[in-house]
C-alpha cells in the first residue's frame, strides 16, 4: 500500500525519500506468508539500471540466468556460468532496497550433488548479499532444496517448463497438456503435480510455475500453501513474474504469454537514428553542449 502511494506521489519526493528510507527489504519468509494475499508481482532485473527501475514496484527481483538470452544473446541459458550471475546478482541487490532479490542458479552449478548445490548457493549468497536462490526442476532436486533449506539457504523452485532442460524437452512449447486432461491421476510420478508436491514438501517458500497449461497451473496452485508465481501459467497463481526487457517492449520475439505494457523498441530505435544522423550532419554536438575555457 505505502509503495504504490509512493510511486503516485513523486512531488512528495523528500518524504517519499525517508520513508522509503525505512521500508525494510522483503524477505523469503515476507514471501512465503503471501499465499493467498495481495498477489506478489515479479519482474527480472539483470543489472543496475533495471534494478532501480522495477524495485518500488515489485516484492521480488529475479536475477534470473535468462539473462544469457537476453543481454548476452546466447541460444539457451546453458553457457550462463556462476560468475556471471554472481556478478549481475551483485549490481541488482547494490541498486535495490525493497524487493526480495533472488539469483538463478545456472545450469552446471547444482546438478552434481546437493554438497556441490550448496557450495554454488553460498558463493551466491555471500557474494550478492540476495535474500534466495531459484533452481530449475522437480522431484529430481527436492533432495537439494531440503539440503540448501536446512542449512540457511531460501529456495525458490522451478517447475512446468524449465529452459536448463531444453535439450531433454525438445521445444519451448507448454507443458502439460496429457496430465490436465486428467487431472485426476496427474500426481503420478513423472509429472507436473509430482513435482510441485515435491519442491513444496522439500522445503521451497514460492515457486515459479513457467509454460504449463492453465487449469493444471490453477489446480496446483490451488493445492500448495507456499506462493505460485506464473508465467504463462494462470491468473490464479499467487503471483505473476516477466522479464523486464520483455514486458518493456524492448526484444524482437517473445513467448506468447508475454504482455507488453510499454513499446520502448521503436522509440529507442527512433532515439539512436537521431542521433546517428545529427553525428553525421555535424548537427550533434551544439556549442551548448560542450566545455569552453573559463578566463
Ligand atoms: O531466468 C528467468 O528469467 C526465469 C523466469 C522466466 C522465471 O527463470
Amino acid at each position: 500500500m505505502v509503495r504504490r502511494w509512493l510511486a503516485f506521489h513523486p512531488q512528495r519526493w523528500e518524504r517519499v525519500v525517508s520513508i522509503h528510507a525505512s521500508i525494510k527489504r522483503r524477505t523469503a519468509a515476507d514471501v512465503r506468508a503471501a499465499k493467498g494475499g495481495e498477489k506478489l508481482v515479479a519482474l527480472t532485473a539483470y543489472h543496475a539500471l533495471g534494478a532501480s527501475l522495477a524495485d518500488p514496484h515489485c516484492d521480488i527481483l529475479l536475477v534470473g540466468d535468462s539473462l544469457g538470452n537476453v543481454l548476452y544473446g546466447f541460444e539457451s541459458t546453458l553457457p550462463v556460468t556462476l560468475e556471471l550471475m554472481i556478478a549481475h546478482g551483485r549490481a541488482v541487490v547494490a541498486a535495490s532496497s525493497y524487493a526480495l532479490v533472488v539469483v538463478d542458479m545456472p545450469f552446471e552449478s547444482y546438478e552434481q550433488s546437493k554438497e556441490q548445490a550448496f557450495a554454488s548457493a553460498a558463493r551466491i549468497m555471500k557474494e550478492t548479499g540476495c535474500g534466495a536462490v531459484k533452481i530449475e526442476g522437480g522431484v529430481h532436486v527436492a533432495e537439494t532444496i531440503a539440503f540448501l533449506t536446512a542449512r540457511g539457504i531460501p529456495v525458490v523452485a522451478h517447475i512446468g517448463l524449465t529452459p536448463q532442460s531444453i535439450h531433454t524437452l525438445g521445444s519451448f512449447r507448454a507443458q502439460g497438456r496429457a496430465e490436465a486432461a486428467n487431472l485426476v491421476r496427474s500426481n503420478a510420478p513423472g509429472s507436473i503435480e509430482a513435482d510441485a508436491d515435491a519442491v513444496a514438501a522439500a522445503g521451497a517458500f514460492s515457486v515459479v510455475i513457467e509454460a504449463v497449461v492453465e487449469p493444471l497451473a490453477r489446480h496446483i496452485s490451488d493445492k500448495l500453501t507456499i506462493p505460485t508465481i506464473g508465467i504463462g501459467a494462470s491468473a490464479a497463481c499467487d503471483g505473476q513474474i516477466l522479464v523486464l526487457e520483455d514486458m518493456l517492449g524492448m526484444t524482437e520475439r517473445t513467448a506468447r504469454f508475454v504482455e507488453r505494457f510499454a513499446n520502448l523498441r521503436p522509440a529507442m530505435d527512433a532515439g539512436i537514428a537521431a542521433f546517428s544522423s545529427a553525428v553525421r550532419s555535424g548537427s550533434f554536438p551544439t556549442q551548448d553542449s560542450l566545455y569552453g575555457v573559463k578566463a
